[in-house]
């Protein structure tokens, strides 16, 4: 096990308070991007002391698998302008930073009043687009790791702890 449901917890409580801060006086409005971030969402929003707007997006960039594609698509867009709104992009997990770099680079265009990103997880090492949070719960080593909304094929999301999936090979 890599990070128990306690420390996953006690992060996000932490995460909340600084974000409550930055944005005082605000309200936020939150893109969770589909599925992995939704788990992280709640337990965030849960833990901010201001008006906080939950809206949905998915964007596919892997394949049933771990390997990414590069090739990023929005599959569910949003409703709404964001023009004016203070946009916090909510992410389970920055990786190659494909999905990032895109997401941001749309977003931007449709003049929000600010635009950050808050992620649970962050894999350095992996990147190869620069994108950078302005929020990261936790930077982990070049492992895959499932739960607590993230998935290996669409399994293990909803173990409550980040756990690492053991690669073997095949005989
Ligand atoms: P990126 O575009 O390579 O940064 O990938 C971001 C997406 O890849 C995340 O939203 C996850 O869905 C998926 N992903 C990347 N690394 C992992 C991992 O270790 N476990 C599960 N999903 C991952
Ligand atoms: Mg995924």
């Amino acid at each position: 096990m890599m990070i128990p449901e306690q420390e996953l917890a006690k992060r996000i409580c932490e995460l909340g308070r600084t974000i409550s801060e930055d944005y005082a006086g605000k309200s936020i409005y939150m893109i969770v991007i589909l599925k992995g971030s939704v788990f992280f969402a709640a337990e965030l929003a849960k833990r901010i002391d201001l008006p906080v707007f939950m809206e949905f997006m998915k964007v596919t960039s892997y394949e049933n698998g771990t390997v990414s594609s590069g090739k990023v698509t929005i599959t569910l867009d949003l409703e709404e302008s964001l023009e004016g709104k203070d946009v916090l992009i909510v992410e389970d997990i920055i990786d190659t930073g494909h999905t990032l770099s895109c997401l941001l680079q749309e977003l931007g265009k449709r003049n929000p009043a600010s635009l950050r990103l808050c992620t649970l997880l962050d894999k350095p090492e992996r990147r190869v687009t620069p994108v950078n949070a302005d929020y990261t719960g936790f930077t982990i080593p070049d492992k895959f790791v499932v739960g607590y909304g993230l998935d290996y094929a669409q399994k293990y999301r909803n173990l409550p702890y980040i756990g690492v999936v053991e690669m073997k090979e095949e005989q």
